[in-house]
């Protein structure tokens, strides 16, 4: 079981190169000649046409404007891979591009959609793959790329799907696709429940998707029976539940859902392209470049021009003066490219309509009486009306905050605050946060995470705080939220980030943390493993510090809290390299009358417990697997995951046990740990990572012994204190060994946690084994 994730990732990839394109299945596409015998000089002349003379500009409905060309071989189009094969045998006739069968739907000037093809994978009640459609399209050597408008979307509930594909460069995603009920699928949201999305890289050429499933949906039969994965127009596919029972999906997503192509002419850049003889841009057009880096470019008309850039003679002059843009008094002069206007004898002015016009000169004075009463008469209704319309408003805004606050659940919270003495949860106003923000300047994004975006706030009493906007939130979770928010505001741990308050007013609550300024400790394991503080013993009160917050969550608390998320890169330092954990936004109710806690499977690759993977049953010792990863982590400075290492090394956990059997643990050390750590430490904390890393969740250490274990190796190490450290952080270390479980949480039974962008568990006594 622990083999699956990687096992799979490096399967799928693995026979996926090697087999992507030998397939002889679905679609034989545009087979034909190499590049170079594209281009012909083109001479006829046609002044407004968007063909080229004699030829069909219509393929039923389909306009197909120069460069394309309709017929095979007909000299229509500006080369072979810019023919359109017009089957007049279906009714009403269908284009496709080439000799291949990918039916186009559109031709614009930058954009070609297309017919979808959708992978699909079908199964029996028990198991057996009953149907199954790869999907592949491969456009090497054509004008041809998939634009970065199309995301590659799995829809099912128990599916994962690989895409696999080249830019020049080789490019491998995934997506994973689960749910357990019907129930949990929220109609319009494509995040990994039911629906998973995920964007493809600009120039990709070549794709192959497949499908793979983890259980293959004996789990989930009775309301889904089959995983479909596709490349789509992002802003055309959106998930409905009722997909899950509509036989028709894969036929009606083909249909509706297009595939957007972007189309460039040769392989050169603009600089190129203009000093060579086949340059496409006729008269009075630009060239503009479609990939600085992979060449290709397009012609657009100058502005002031209009026509086919690519047809002889070129774009024409726009003749302005037919819709006439001068004064009534005026007289419009076409010019090439553009217009002017000038006034009749006995008029003055500019002549322009939307300018001053024109004037008679002998009419002076009333002109000016006229326009300066009128004006004046003018400026005070538009002051009243601006006036009026900004208190309109503003009372508008108000009643929208109101409206948000009661949505969010703002009542319930006081209620709460009231109930429990809860002094600390402060609510800001929408407003307060805004201004902290700079009006959520793109500046001031701290991160982005799946459940929201942080931002740097300055409060008006000059606090730096982190403000994290969640997603877009779900009304049944409201009560969850509010009761996390308080819950987490009550813990209080000098290891654990600190939640100051929220704000309900806004469309989707927003939460306000302290602001630790030293970043994630995963930045510092793979960017500054050099820098002389990041010492073996400072990695080891790191680690003490962060076990020591575990355990307080797991224990110390009046109902458990399971982080569900613990990585790297969720313990943040401060300014003295003290670890905060974080990621404490969104959270699932464990409902009081339930004994097990069956969750939807959360986590991030690498960290996840393998058990809890494949059995869906969250204990807290899932966060004990995860924070034995940190750990490893920690030892050897490896990635979690690195896909592009051997199949050995990819999996950081498989890797560190499989060296401690084979006794290399040493080995995959880094060596400045080598260096600083004593042979017995090494071998304990070893000792301790593989434990926490075991199989099997009832063999693994709890939270408060690996926490006292970490604190054990502390005092083996040859400088109990911190040489680097300064005074500061000397206190720091020395008041961080008495505080460690003094803190005291005042929760109350509440028998629901958050949600949002923070994945942490509540658990209750009677529910937790311990
Ligand atoms: C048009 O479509 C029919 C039916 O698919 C096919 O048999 C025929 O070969 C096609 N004609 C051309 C010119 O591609
Ligand atoms: C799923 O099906 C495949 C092939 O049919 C089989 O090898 C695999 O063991 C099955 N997995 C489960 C969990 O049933």
């Amino acid at each position: 079981m622990r083999l699956i994730l990687t096992k799979l990732f490096d399967l799928f990839s693995r026979y996926m190169q090697k087999s992507m394109f030998q397939q002889v299945t679905m679609i034989n596409i545009l087979l034909l000649v190499p590049l170079a015998a594209l281009f012909y000089s083109n001479s006829a002349a046609a002044s407004t046409a968007t063909t080229k003379p004699g030829c069909q500009s219509k393929c039923g409905d389909l306009s197909v404007p120069y460069p394309f060309g309709i017929g095979l071989g007909t000299n229509c189009s500006m080369g072979l891979w810019f023919d359109i094969n017009c089957n007049t045998t279906f009714n009403p006739p269908k284009a496709f591009i080439g000799t291949g069968n990918l039916e186009i739907i559109s031709i614009s000037d930058e954009k070609i959609r297309i017919k979808n093809w959708v992978a699909a994978r079908c199964y029996s009640q028990t198991g057996n793959i009953t149907r199954k459609n790869p999907a592949w399209i491969n456009f090497t050597g054509t004008p041809y790329t998939f634009a970065d408008l199309n995301k590659f979307t799995v829809v099912g509930c128990d599916d994962l799907a690989i895409i696999v594909g080249t830019s020049g460069r080789n490019f491998t995603s995934g997506c994973l696709s689960v749910c357990l009920e019907r129930e949990d699928l929220i109609d319009g949201s494509c995040t990994g429940i039911g629906c998973c999305q995920t964007p493809i890289p600009k120039g990709l050429k070549a794709f192959s998707s497949t499908l793979l499933s983890i259980r293959n949906h004996t789990g989930v039969w009775s309301f889904n029976r089959c995983g479909y994965a596709f490349l789509g127009d992002q802003d055309i596919f959106k998930f409905r539940t009722s997909d899950f029972s509509d036989e028709k999906f894969q036929s009606r997503t083909t249909e509706n859902v297009p595939i957007v192509i972007d189309w460039a002419i040769g392989n050169q850049s603009c600089s190129e392209a203009t000093k060579s003889a086949d340059y496409a841009c006729l008269e009075n057009s630009v060239c503009v470049d479609y990939d600085t880096t992979r060449g290709g470019y397009r012609c657009n008309c100058s502005t002031g021009y209009k026509g086919n850039p690519y047809l002889s003679p070129g774009c024409t002059d726009i003749d302005e003066c037919e819709n006439n843009p001068c004064d009534e008094n005026g007289i419009c002069n076409n010019s090439p490219g553009s217009f002017s206007c000038s006034c009749k004898h006995g008029y003055y002015g500019d002549g322009k309509k939307d300018g001053r016009g024109c004037i008679a000169e002998n009419s002076q004075f009333p002109v000016i009486k006229f326009s300066l009463g009128f004006s004046s008469v003018f400026v005070s209704v538009i002051i009243a009306m601006t006036w009026l319309y900004f208190s309109i408003q503003r009372r508008k805004l108000v009643r929208m905050r109101e409206k948000f606050f009661h949505q969010n659940g703002g009542l319930l919270l006081k209620q709460q605050i009231s109930s429990n003495g809860v002094e600390s949860t402060k609510i800001f106003s929408a407003e307060e946060l805004e201004k902290a923000t700079n009006k959520y300047a793109e500046d001031r994004i701290l991160g982005r995470g799946g459940y929201g975006i942080v931002y740097k706030g300055i409060l008006s009493d000059e606090r730096v705080v982190a403000i994290k906007k969640s997603r877009v939130m779900d009304q049944g979770q409201i009560e969850q939220f509010i009761n996390e928010v308080v819950i987490l505001t009550q813990v209080n741990h000098r290891n654990v980030v600190k939640l100051l308050g929220c704000c309900l007013e806004a469309e989707v609550p927003l939460l306000v943390y302290e602001y630790v300024s030293n970043g994630t400790l995963f930045h510092h394991i793979h960017n500054s493993g050099e820098m002389p503080w990041f010492s073996w013993e400072n990695r080891l009160k790191i680690a003490a510090e962060a076990a020591g917050a575990l355990a307080y969550l797991h224990s110390a608390a009046s109902m458990p809290i399971i982080h569900r998320d613990v990585k790297s890169s969720n313990i943040l330092l401060d300014n003295v390299y003290t670890a905060k954990i974080s990621d404490f936004g969104a959270s699932r109710l464990v409902p009081l009358d339930q004994t097990q806690v069956t969750t939807l499977v959360q986590g991030t690759l690498g960290y996840l417990d393998p058990e809890y993977f494949h059995t869906s049953q969250l204990t807290e010792k899932s966060d004990v697997y995860s924070f034995g990863v940190v750990l490893a982590e920690l030892m050897t400075g490896k990635k979690p995951l690195s896909p592009t290492k051997s199949e050995e090394e990819r999996n950081l956990a498989t890797y560190f046990i499989m060296s401690i059997k084979e006794n290399r643990f040493f080995r995959i050390l880094e060596s400045r740990i080598l260096r600083e750590g004593s042979l017995e430490q090494l071998q304990t904390a070893g000792e301790l990572i593989k434990r926490c890393l075991n199989l099997k969740s009832d063999e693994r250490p709890t939270m408060k012994e690996v926490a006292m274990e970490l604190e054990g190796l502390r005092k083996y190490t040859k400088h109990p204190w911190n040489q680097q450290g300064n005074a500061e952080e000397n206190m720091a270390l020395l008041s961080e060994q008495s505080d460690l479980y003094d803190i005291t949480i005042t929760g109350q039974e509440f028998t629901t946690s958050g949600q949002g962008s923070l994945y942490i568990d509540m658990i209750y006594p009677s529910n937790n084994p311990r």
